[in-house]
């Protein structure tokens, strides 16, 4: 597969964990992908299954048999806690790394390894050898956050209150009696209320190293839909903004996969696309100055599959946004 990758001068890259929701969608980007050739892809209990790709048929091998050193970048999307030990095998076999899982994030690691928010970290990803892909909340949660972050218009010692609801893939493929078809259909409900949620500790580090005070309040919900983000974010400011949608068209101008709207981000709008949806809205009838900021993601493309090809295709070389779905 190498050979057939080199004479089609295609990048040869592996997935670990391909038979996951978020591994088989970055099996079907590489496969779409018009720079890279999936040279393996490997799952655990289900190794040994076929996987169709395009017209293509790839084999899930056991994670032990990869062979680390054909690829140029590796893909872990494994279960946090397995990963991390992967992508030095992934390193020492010197091939480059994108990290799925929280194993390297912020806050979960001491050590200094790039957090692949590509919007704010492009140059830091171009040159890294492995990357840590942040997680779906955060990445909705983050890029909107992020210009006003950055104009430093929170208020001192704020609480930034998030309530935001994630579809059914944002847990993962295990079975699990809570998450069947029966248990979550025609339902809608909070979970890990207490504001300990595994996301928390990448989006403190990341606020934190904005220069900002601002304490996150988050509750995550799950909605009866299979994929998507609908983040509603709640800032007290500083100072009134006048036009504060201006603030976040100026910072995201020309970015390719960002969207910054006048109307209400939804779930529809960013399916099986890589981008955040956003706005930003005044609260009226309350006397500090408040925004309301929503934002909208497909959880496996922008939050976990698109968001890692985007950062492998700076660190391969490639144009950032080969490959990837608008
Ligand atoms: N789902 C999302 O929206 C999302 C978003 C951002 C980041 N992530 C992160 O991406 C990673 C994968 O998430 P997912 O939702 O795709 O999970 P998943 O559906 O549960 O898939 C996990 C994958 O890892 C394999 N696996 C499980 N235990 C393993 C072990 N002990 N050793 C080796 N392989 C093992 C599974 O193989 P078998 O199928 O053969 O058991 C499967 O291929 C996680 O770290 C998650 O936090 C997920």
């Amino acid at each position: 597969m190498q050979l057939y990758a080199l004479f089609m001068h295609k990048i040869p890259v592996g997935v670990l964990g391909a038979s996951g929701y978020a591994g088989r969608e970055l099996c079907s980007l590489i496969g779409r992908h018009p720079g890279l050739d999936l040279a393996f892809a490997t799952a655990n209990e289900r190794s040994g299954e076929q996987i169709r790709l395009n017209g293509r048929s790839i084999q899930l091998i056991r994670t032990e048999s990869a062979p680390l050193d054909s690829a140029a970048l590796v893909f872990s999307s494994l279960p946090h806690g397995h990963s991390a030990a992967w992508v030095k095998k992934i390193l020492d076999a010197g091939a480059k790394a994108v990290d799925l899982s929280s194993d390297l994030r912020p806050g979960h690691t001491e050590q200094q390894i790039v957090y692949g928010l590509t919007e704010c970290r492009r140059a830091e990803v171009a040159e890294a050898d492995v990357v840590a892909n942040p997680g779906c909340y955060p990445t909705a949660i983050l890029l909107a956050l992020l210009p006003l972050l950055e104009c430093g218009d929170v208020a001192s010692g704020a609480t930034i209150s998030v309530s935001a609801a994630s579809g059914t893939t944002g847990a993962g493929s295990t079975a699990r009696t809570d998450l069947l078809f029966s248990e979550v259909t025609g339902d809608f409900r909070a979970y890990g209320v207490g504001n300990n949620h595994r996301h928390l500790p990448e989006m403190r580090e990341f606020v934190r190293g904005t220069g900002s005070d601002a304490e996150l309040l988050f509750t995550p919900h799950l909605l009866p839909v299979a994929r998507g983000i609908l983040a509603t974010i709640t800032v007290p400011l500083r100072r009134n903004i006048a036009d504060p949608l201006a603030l976040w068209k100026e910072r995201y101008s020309g970015e390719p996969f960002i969207e910054v709207t006048e109307s209400l981000p939804a779930l529809r709008d960013v399916a099986h696309r890589n981008v955040v949806r956003m706005t930003a809205i005044k609260a009226s009838g309350i006397s500090t100055p408040t925004l309301v900021v929503l934002s909208a993601i497909d959880n496996l493309v922008k939050g976990a599959a698109g968001q890692a090809l985007q950062n492998a295709n700076l660190m391969l070389g490639l144009d950032e946004a080969e490959g990837l779905p608008h």
